[in-house]
């Protein structure tokens, strides 16, 4: 099979399926929802999909928690409507890749229901220990509620949980189960799939033991499974099966830096794993989780940036993202909901224009925000529970832990995609699972969008068509420049003769900006603005709020 770095030029864009548009009106998410949407993805111009789990779950984990790897929630279709989604994205030019969660599975996923006899085969399937005495086998804690084992009542043992306790670590030592997931990467890939995003994948490999004090509570026994003694042999003979399809695969990596990751990514023989999703530059306005908050620093957001792409460029590939479905929605975050679209446009501009595949979640290219929902229950995510938690260690009020829970909740970023100004945003004919963020009402939707020249929806549109016809935003290089200043993230990228200044600014505060030494903007052309369409300048001008430019040269 002739490898291809296909991957490179693409443009990614995530679905969570759950919240991405309904077809039959069940007020859930569906197969038939995608493929009527299939044509605005084209027209967006992306030209690669990540489907988040589409596989028959429970739903503790909103399908993370898989029951059955080889077939499509009835929720959301089946797996011929899924062919059909996939020749159909196919032929607009748009690839697919599927989410592969395997570090664990569902309680009822049928391998964990055998297993808990422990004469059965798949008993091995999990990591099942005897108590110590009445007492958990270690102290390890659950990274989403409580400790990370469960007492079963029927065998008498504790099973690993770090997720929740209805998701029960899979034993990658068992080579039994490197074979399950092996040939469920087969199943995909002979269907047509064009890769995967690997659930938490650094976390697969465990070593038992005591913790020796992570500073989180949650994250209590870390050491022993973050990047554990085996992963490298585990991903190495995934990569067999893998190298057998023209595929990628991105791996998500918490706690992960540039330095570590060129183990799993270097563009070497033995490289694991095409890209990364680390979390540093998700770091800028809290302590290792959301729900940890601190004020924002653009510094550090641009000591990340700049580390990663420097560390990785010419060794290895960058992922590029900025939301997910794992955190409240940017603009909340790092920008401003006062001036939304400005702040969307710059954000947009900084990250998608660096070195790396660029991927953009369902509702980001519309500038959608977070929800303000009465109860921290309406949120549906089950992360709070040990968030709130966490947050009482810290000595947070009731109020202050209410208030935390609901602005950094997952369920911000999982409120139905606004697709219109009627009824429900035009997500579902039905009752919604979840509420509809009324401010689809307010013009973000995107109809609307589409129909103004000046929408964040047509800022990203233009963004995507300028990466695909300039390799310089793909592959130039990058430089960093007025390091020091607390508004302005500025990066120029070089390639084959040719410059790009990236101006972006991160505050609604006015600030200087001198272009660079050798810099002459006057000769430059400016584009993707926020402001007006061919701002004049000399060598600097005194940025609006979130004002954004990018000047390329010839
Ligand atoms: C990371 C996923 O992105 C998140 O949504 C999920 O809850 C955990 N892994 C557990 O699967």
């Amino acid at each position: 099979m002739k490898k291809t770095q296909w991957y490179k030029d693409a443009v990614c864009y995530q679905i969570w399926p759950r919240s991405f548009c309904d077809g039959n009106g069940d007020g859930i998410g569906d197969l038939e929802g995608v493929l009527s949407k299939l044509d605005y993805l084209q027209d967006l111009g992306i030209n690669c999909i990540w489907f988040s789990p589409l596989y028959c779950s429970p739903n503790a984990d909103m399908g993370y928690d898989i029951s059955d790897y080889r077939n499509i929630s009835p929720d959301h279709g089946d797996n011929e409507l899924f062919k059909k989604v996939l020749d159909e994205a196919h032929k607009r030019g748009i690839k697919v890749i599927m989410d592969l969660v395997v570090n664990h599975t569902s309680d009822e996923h049928e391998w964990f229901v055998k297993g808990i006899d422990k004469n059965s085969k798949y008993h091995d399937y999990y990591h099942w220990r005897d108590g110590k005495g009445n007492k958990n086998p270690n102290n390890w804690s659950s990274l989403f509620e409580g400790k990370a084992w469960e007492y079963n009542k029927e065998n008498g043992q504790y099973y690993l949980h770090l997720f929740s306790k209805k998701q029960p670590d899979l034993k990658m030592e068992n080579p039994e189960v490197r074979k399950e997931v092996k040939e469920i990467m087969k199943y995909w890939l002979d269907m047509g799939v064009d890769g995967f995003r690997e659930d938490v994948i650094t976390f697969t490999s465990k070593r038992d033991g005591l913790p020796n004090g992570f500073p989180i509570p949650q994250a209590c026994g870390m050491e022993h499974y973050k990047d554990g003694p085996r992963i490298h042999e585990f991903l190495s003979e995934f990569r067999e099966v893998l190298d057998d399809y023209d595929c990628f695969v991105v791996g998500e990596a918490p706690l992960m830096t540039p330095k570590n990751a060129l183990k799993y990514i270097e563009e070497k023989p033995g490289q694991e794993l095409d890209m990364m999703f680390h979390f540093q530059h998700m770091e800028a306005d809290c302590i290792f989780m959301d729900c940890l908050n601190k004020p924002f620093s653009l510094k550090q957001l641009k000591k990340v940036f700049s580390n990663w792409q420097e560390s990785l460029y010419g060794k290895a590939w960058n992922a590029l993202y900025m939301e997910n479905h794992d955190h409240p929605r940017i603009i909340n975050r790092y920008g401003s909901v006062e001036y939304r679209e400005e702040s969307a446009k710059s954000i947009a501009n900084s990250y998608m224009l660096q070195c790396g595949t660029p991927f953009v979640y369902q509702g980001q290219e519309l500038g959608m925000i977070n929800i303000d929902l009465p109860n921290v229950e309406d949120y549906q995510d089950i992360f709070a529970v040990n968030n709130a938690k966490t947050l009482k260690l810290f000595g947070f009020s009731d109020a202050k832990i209410e208030e935390r829970l609901k602005t950094s909740s997952r369920g911000n970023a999982r409120t139905p995609v606004q697709w219109d100004d009627t009824d429900n945003a035009g997500f579902t004919t039905g009752t919604p699972w979840m509420p509809v963020n009324p401010s689809y009402k307010d013009g973000i939707n995107a109809k609307a969008e589409i129909a103004d020249p000046n929408s964040v929806y047509n800022h990203y549109k233009a963004l995507i068509k300028f990466r695909k016809e300039n390799p310089i935003a793909v592959y130039g290089k990058y430089k960093e420049y007025c390091k020091s200043s607390k508004e302005l993230y500025v990066y120029e990228r070089t390639y084959e003769g040719k410059k790009m200044l990236v101006i972006c600014s991160y505050s609604d505060k006015a600030a200087d900006f001198k272009a660079p030494a050798g810099y002459d903007l006057s000769k430059g052309k400016a584009i993707l603005c926020n402001y007006e369409t061919n701002p004049v300048s000399a060598n600097g001008f005194t940025t609006r709020p979130y004002e954004t430019r990018v000047y390329v040269f010839d």
